[in-house]
Formats: C-alpha cells, structure tokens, sequence
C-alpha cells in the first residue's frame, strides 16, 4: 500500500528567507472557470550575495503555468523545475525580475482558499497558505512586499472592484469589461492580499482620527441585506476609538472596508484595509438576529479591525508564531467587551470558553504549546490553545506588569517592530524592555503545553493573627512532554472577613513577593492582590488578620489554571453571596453546582433517587429572588455548570448520566422555586420596543433563564407561555429562546413551532442555520433522524461551512445523541467526515476533531469510536488536514 506521507514542519528548521520581493504587479483578469493571474515580481536576494549559490523556490498549488519571465526573457522548460506544490529556478541573479502568469478556476474552488465564488461574487481568502493558489509566490509572512493590483471584469456581473490600499484608477475596457488598480502602500506578506468583485452594495460612513485624518468606512453586501449593517458600522467606529484610547492606535489608510460573504471558512479575515467577512458577524437586525449575534458582531468587528497593528503592521515571521497576532488580538476584543459591556459578565463567557474547550484541548492527544514546535498542516493549529489560551498569555503579562507598564511595553512593541515580522520573543522582550521586568521563566507560557494545577493550603493562626497560604504547582505530561519545569503563575487573592467584606492585606516576614493588583479594578475598600507564584511550592504568610478569613483566590481568573483549595461548602456559599470579585462570586456558585451534579450522577449510576442538597437549593433561591443591578450576571449564577465542563470532573465520561442528572437538578430547582421562576420570568418581560443595551439583554437573558427552568416541569400551562412568547416576541432573541426549548421537549406545540419558523425565514440562510443547530442539539432520541432528514431540505448545502457547522457540527456536540451507545451518531459523522474532506478539507479536520478524545469513554465507545478514526484514516486521498488529526488522536 502505498500512502503519502506528509511532512512536518519544525520551528526549530526557521530560516531566514533567501529573497525578498520589493513589490509585487498583479493582474487579475476574472472569468468565473479561468481567471487569468499575471504576476511581476521584483525579487532581491536577502544575503550577501545569492547568485549561483540559492536557486530561488515558489509556492504554488493547482496551478496551470502558462508563462514565466526573468527580466523579460521566457524561460524555457529546462531552466525551471515544477511539482504539486513549488516552482524552482536554480540559477538567478542578485536582483532580478519574475514575471509568472497563471490559471485558475474560482468556480471548482470548495476549499474556500485562494480565489473563489460566493453568492456569485469573486473573493479570496489567503490566510494562512492560499495566495500560491492563485500564483507561484514565496508564500511566507516574513516576505513583506508592496502590492500593486489590477483588476479587470465583466462590468455588468461585477460592477464592484476591490483590493487592498487605495483605489489609484478605474475606467471602461472593451468587450463590456471595466478595471480598477489599487495600491497599498503597506508592505505586507501574501496572506494578507484581498480581492472582492462582484455586485454588491456599498453602505458608507466615515471616522475622524485623534490626528484629525478623516478616514472612509464602508460595507460590502448583497443588495437585500442593505438594512442589517447598522450594528457592525457602529461596532466599527467604536472599536477604532478604542484602539486610540487604550492603545494609542490610530488608523493608516484612508479608506476601511468589510465585505460579507455568505461562504466562508471562519469567522472574518483582517487583509489589509480590505476585511472580508463571514456574513454571520456582519448582519444584523432585531428580528434575525440574537443578543448574542450583536455581541458577536462587535467582537469579531473589533478583532480584525485591531490586527491593522496586532498583525498587518507587525505580523508573524513564521507561522508558528500565530499567538502573537491572534492570541494578542484575542486579549485585545477582550478586552474591548468587557469596556462595552460588562467587565465581570464578559470575564465569565470567555473563562466558560477557555474552561470547557481549551482546558480540553489541553488534556487531548492534539495538546499543544501557544507558540506549538511542529504541524503538518497549519489550518488544523488555529486553535483554542493558541487563540484563547495565548489571549490569557497577554492578559497575565497585562497583571504582572499593571495596565501602565503593559502600555509602556505595546508602546515599545509597536514602535520598534513596525513593518516587521516577528517572534513571541520580540513581544516579550519589549515588555521586559519597557518595564525592567524579567519575564524569562513566563515564557514557559509559550513553550509548554497542558494546563497547571495549583492545589492551595491554608493555615490561620488566631494567636499571631496570620494566615499561610501555600501554592503547590504542577502540570500534568502531554504529547512530547513528560516533565515540566514551575512555571510564573500570577495569582490574584482578596480574603473576606466574616461580614463579607475584603480585608486589607499585608504579607509578613521575608515572603514579600507580591504586588498590589493594578488593572484588576480595585474600587474603595476592595482589596486584591497579586501573588507571583514561581516555585513548585510557595508560601505567602498575610499578617493582621483579625479573625480567620474565606480566601477568595484567582480573582477575575488571573491565570489559565486548574485550582484545587479546600473551601467548606458554608465557604463557598459565603464567597457566592459576598465576594468583591465577580467572577469569583459566580465561580463559588458553579464550584457548588459542580459538586452537586456530580454527586447526583454517581447516584444516578447506582440507580439511586436524586435528591437535592438544601443548602445549595435555598442559595439559588436567594439570588433568584434578589433583584440585581446586573441581570445578565443574575442570569449567568442561576445557570448549571455546562455538560462538556461537567465532563472533564470525571474519570470516565459517561455523557448520558451527566446529561440525566443535570436536567435533574434543573427540574428540582423549577419544581421548588415555581412560583419565584414565573414572578421572575414576568417582572423582566420588556413591553416597550426593542432595545441592544445592556440593561435590556441582561432582562432577556434573565427571563429565558427562567423559561428554560420552568420548561423543565412539562406543564401543559408553561408549554403555552412558551408558546405565546414564540408567537408574539418582536425579536430574534426571545423567539430563539422560546423555539430552542420546545425543540427540546416532546409535545405538540414543537413540530408547530418549528415548521411556523421555517416558513418565515427558508430565505434567510443565517436564521435557517440556527433553526438546523437548534434541532441538531435536541437531546430528544430521533435527533439523528431529524439531522439526516435535514440534510436533505434545500435550506442545506454541504458546500457551505455555515450549514455544516449548524448542523452537523452541531450534532457532533450532542453529547447524548453523538455519544448514544449503537454507534450511530458516529458512524453518521464519521460519514459527513469523509464526504467533506475531498471538497473542504479544512472544515472536514474540524468536523473530525469530534472524535480526539475518545480514549476517556468507557470501553465499548472506546471501540466504537476508534473504529469510526481508523476508518477514517485509512480512506484513500485523504487530506493532511484530516489525516493529521486523526493519526495524532490514535497515538
Ligand atoms: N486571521 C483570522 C482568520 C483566519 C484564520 C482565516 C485562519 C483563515 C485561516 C482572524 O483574525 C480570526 O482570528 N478570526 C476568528 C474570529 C476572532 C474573533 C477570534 C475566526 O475567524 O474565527
Ligand atoms: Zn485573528
């Protein structure tokens, strides 16, 4: 048998690239199945002297090479050497130039990479490797060329002409063809480049710089979604004052646009001055889109509005180096949330993020470092790890350094590093340079993966008024690393004296390592600080302290980390109801929850009755009844910790137990609070019109807390307020949260419920893709059916990556109905697996991922889904994307 073997890439390899491009000429002459690429290259050598010593290596990928010139003269086939994915010219001179004209085919393109079609319209997507589909090219951010664009089309089909920079020229052509040549002054690296054709309409507004430069903003969509931009324009002018204000950023072009698109691999992409965008983070309006659409809709505008600097003005020297744009980035959308919202309810949606998906990935086969030492394929290392792990990174150098230092550092970063390529050492040392801080042994952060363990032991003494807090840290073995080495962990810490509020602290004798907290929003009479824990077991010794206090420890989730401390659940109940820290308030409640839960399925295991701990009971009670300023935070301590969470507190996952007794605790909780869920669930009911402020998304994500609560009682009568709500809500929210829970429950009011939606919105994809996810994450047991029946209604198309995640992806996170013990769901996404792959390998790897952690199922879905992976990987013509996946969850 004879299998391809695919290369791993090693950072230790990096080398430093033999030529540099100075600019880049590109004609683009679009045909929807052969578009024509010519390319002028002015290539240089990058050391002493290269001629006759480097041969110079093109990336290219399903290319037709129709001609290639060096310094005007055709190269005949002997002076070239091309394969599937290079073209190399052994002999060139110190300074030449390369002119390659290529073709290619937009229309067969379903990988999504390169240049494509969606919706009619041309684009590209280059991240991270798919300019050398478009033509040979050293495809590589560390080349930063200057980019000259042309491009030419049919005027009618494609009246819209957009690259990067600044639009230089356009005019009529023969033939009814039009051109448009624009130039960024920028240099840049190829996965960066853009270019959008097609018929699209244009929505404008404009932003005045702190310098006072006026700049041109615009969106790009399809006519009928002309009245769905007003959030993401707003967002945008938001986010760029942001930048100014906490970074000193000011934009550099004079014109910013976004287009959305409907086919697209992720989520949005940060090309230069030209953003292209999934149309699910653009569109928006209140009867299709959700509160958390619009909040989506503001981060992601944030996020790839903020790599213009975190990204495009200083980029990544290889691709190992992704953290430093993305997990930068990442920290930087944050944080910009958290200032537009709520800084404790933001912190508690991305620590659930980081908590359930990255401490997974962590625990998995796939584990890697935030800067990982080798792939085979770089789109499967877009992860949580490097993304939202590499976010906390920043967020801890952020703590440790105090928000002044931390800006003295990005200061430094952005001045010294502008136009450059660089490593996430560079960024380090900036932050070292700019503030005298010696960061070396944080950035084990960056080299080693897994997530540390910090078990926490206190002992008072009521005679000398001290308390000892001792720190133990570890970190358990992943794939390649067996030992690891203390790493620099800051451990913010508040103690609670007995009438709940913070008392002051101050560490005795020689232990002095700590630092106020700055940045962790100390108001009057809060007392945080910040203990930098370095040794595999540290002592910190606080004096003063008059009566034996409840440590409240990691506030505001100060590191990536596992904490282990051995809290009475009377203490626990005294944080939930006192803590200063938001975060830690809410944390005590899950904390008991988790306890809770998992004490229940152990009885659920043993086929014993379930029953509710009072104690916990009559703290719900307290916050469900106390009518708080923020209600989204309300609604986020009344809500259970989450399945996937659930799951990693256990030995052997058993998904249908955790399920069981989840819901159980769910029901107890509506059955004994009844009367409070409903008074609760009416108080917060809004009548006026319909509002994206935060007071009013707090009110509605109270009330369907409680919807979902009280659904759990089967009540015909419930049933029915659920039923108005889905009738008579005027917005996309409450009627998702109404429709969500009768899709979960078997009763009449559910195939009503859903058909009646469908018939309103089967032409608008984004909302059909939630009415797909809703019934592919139905616990109900025909969901599998339903999903393999969906697959056939015209609203799917397993070309598009939204539909596939809506619903397959979906399904693959039912962990009832994916996990059921036939095998069925397996094999089913095993199946979809392999059909997506030959057409979009990327999105079939993510697909695939599903499967990584089998090994902590019990025996007979061990067997079951072991064997979905090897016959995964042993199909023929698989892709490296799949492949690696699947080989390295087998190891
Ligand atoms: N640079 C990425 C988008 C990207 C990555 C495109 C890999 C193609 C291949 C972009 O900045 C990004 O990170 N987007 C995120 C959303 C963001 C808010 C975390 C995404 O697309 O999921
Ligand atoms: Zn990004």
């Amino acid at each position: 048998m004879s299998r391809e073997v695919h290369k791993t890439i090693r950072l230790n390899d990096y080398r430093k690239p033999d030529f540099l491009i100075e600019t880049v000429n590109l004609e683009f002459d679009l045909d929807e199945t052969r578009t024509r690429v010519k390319s002028l290259l002015t290539v240089v050598c990058n050391h002493d002297r290269c001629e006759g010593i480097h041969a110079f290596v093109l990336n290219g990928r399903d290319l037709a090479l129709k001609t290639v010139k060096l310094d005007g003269h055709d190269l005949r086939h002997q002076d070239y050497v091309i394969d599937s994915s290079s073209l190399t010219i052994p002999q060139v001179p110190d300074r030449f130039a390369l002119e390659i004209e290529t073709e290619i085919n937009p229309r067969d393109n379903t990988e999504l990479s390169g240049l494509y079609l969606s919706g009619g319209n041309f684009c590209t997507q280059c991240e991270a490797e798919g300019f050398r589909k478009m033509t040979y090219y050293p495809d590589r951010p560390d080349v930063m060329a200057r980019f000259f664009t042309t491009i030419v089309a049919d005027k009618r089909k494609y009246p819209v002409l957009l690259s990067n920079g600044n639009l230089m020229s356009s005019g009529d052509l023969k033939d009814g063809k039009h051109f448009a040549k624009w130039h960024d002054p920028f240099p840049k690296p190829a996965y960066l480049f853009a270019l959008v054709a097609g018929n699209l309409d244009r929505i404008r507004d404009s932003f005045t710089t702190m310098s006072g430069k006026k700049v041109d903003l615009s969106i790009f969509v399809q006519h009928h979604n002309r009245d769905k931009c007003a959030h993401a324009m707003e967002s945008l002018k938001l986010a760029m004052k942001w930048d100014e204000e906490t970074y000193g950023r000011e934009y550099d072009l004079d014109t910013f646009m976004i287009v959305a698109v409907d086919d697209f691999n992720m989520g949005a992409m940060e090309n230069k001055g030209l953003n292209v965008f999934n149309s699910k983070y653009v569109l928006a309006k209140p009867e299709t889109a959700t509160d958390a659409d619009y909040q989506g809709i503001m981060g992601v505008v944030g996020h790839e509005y903020f790599h213009n600097w975190s990204g495009d003005r200083i980029t990544c020297r290889d691709w190992f180096q992704l953290s430093l744009k993305e997990g930068f980035t990442v920290f930087r959308d944050q944080h910009f949330m958290e200032d537009m919202t709520s800084r404790g309810v933001k912190r508690i949606s991305d620590v659930n993020i980081l908590r359930t998906h990255q401490f997974r990935e962590d625990a998995s086969p796939m584990a890697h470092p935030v800067r990982p030492e080798s792939y085979v394929e770089i789109n499967n290392f877009y992860t949580l790890t490097v993304y939202n792990k590499g976010a906390e990174v920043i967020r801890m150098m952020r703590t440790i350094l105090g928000p002044e230092g931390f800006r003295r550092g990005t200061d430094l970063y952005f001045s010294r590093h502008d136009g450059q390529a660089v490593t996430t050492d560079d960024f380090v040392q900036a932050m070292e340079d700019a503030t005298g801080t010696d960061l070396r042994q944080f950035k084990l952060w960056y080299s080693q993966a897994g997530t540390p363990e910090l078990t926490v032991t206190r002992r008072y003494d009521p005679r000398t008024k001290t308390l000892e807090l001792s720190f133990r840290q570890t970190c358990p073995p992943t794939p390649g690393q067996e030992e690891k080495k203390p790493m620099h962990i800051p451990v913010a810490i508040g103690l609670l004296g007995q009438d709940g509020h913070d008392m002051p602290l101050r560490t005795a004798g020689a232990t002095e390592a700590s630092t106020p907290a700055r940045g962790t929003g100390r108001t009057g009479g809060v007392e945080t600080r910040v203990v930098q824990i370095k040794k595999p077991l540290e002592k910190f010794v606080f004096s003063d302290i008059p009566q034996e206090p409840v440590p409240s420890i990691l506030r505001h989730f100060s590191a990536p980390a596992k904490v282990k401390l051995d809290l009475s659940d009377n203490e626990r109940l005294f944080l939930m109801a006192h803590d200063s820290d938001e975060f830690n308030r809410w944390d005590a409640g899950q904390q008991l929850a988790v306890k809770l839960i998992l004490q229940l399925i152990r009885d659920f295991q043993l086929g014993k009755k379930l029953r509710v701990d009072s104690s916990f009971m009559s703290a719900f009670n307290k916050i469900l009844g106390s009518s708080m300023d923020d209600k989204a935070f309300q609604a986020f301590a009344l809500s259970l910790p989450a399945e996937t969470y659930l799951a990693d507190f256990m030995e052997v996952i058993d998904p249908a137990a955790i399920h069981e007794a989840r819901r159980s605790l769910q029901r107890a909780l509506a059955m004994e609070l009844r009367d409070t869920f409903i008074a609760v669930y009416y108080t917060n009911q809004d009548a006026g019109p319909y509002r994206v402020d935060q007071a009013s998304i707090g009110r509605r994500s109270l009330k369907n807390t409680c919807l979902s609560y009280l659904m759990e009682l089967d009540e015909p009568g419930i049933r029915r307020l659920c039923w108005e709500q889905f009738r008579t809500a005027g917005n996309m929210t409450d009627v998702m949260a109404s429709l969500a829970n009768l899709a979960n429950t078997d009763c009449p009011e559910r195939p009503q419920a859903l058909s009646e939606f469908y018939e309103t919105w089967k032409d608008d994809p984004l909302v059909m893709d939630k009415w797909l996810s809703i019934q592919a994450l139905s616990p109900l047991p025909h969901t599998l059916d339903t999903v393999q029946a969906l697959m056939k209604n015209p609203v799917f198309n397993i070309k598009n990556p939204n539909k596939i995640r809506s619903l397959i992806g979906a399904f693959s996170t039912n962990s009832v109905r994916f996990h059921e013990p036939n095998g069925d769901g397996y094999a089913f996404v095993a199946d979809q697996v392999l059909a997506i792959d030959p057409m979009n390998p990327q999105i079939a790897a993510r697909l695939a991922s599903a499967f990584t952690l089998w090994k902590r199922y019990d025996k007979n879905r061990q067997k079951l889904m072991k064997e979905q992976l090897e016959r995964i990987l042993h199909t023929p013509k698989l892709s490296k994307d799949v492949h690696e996946i699947m080989s390295k969850s087998l190891a």
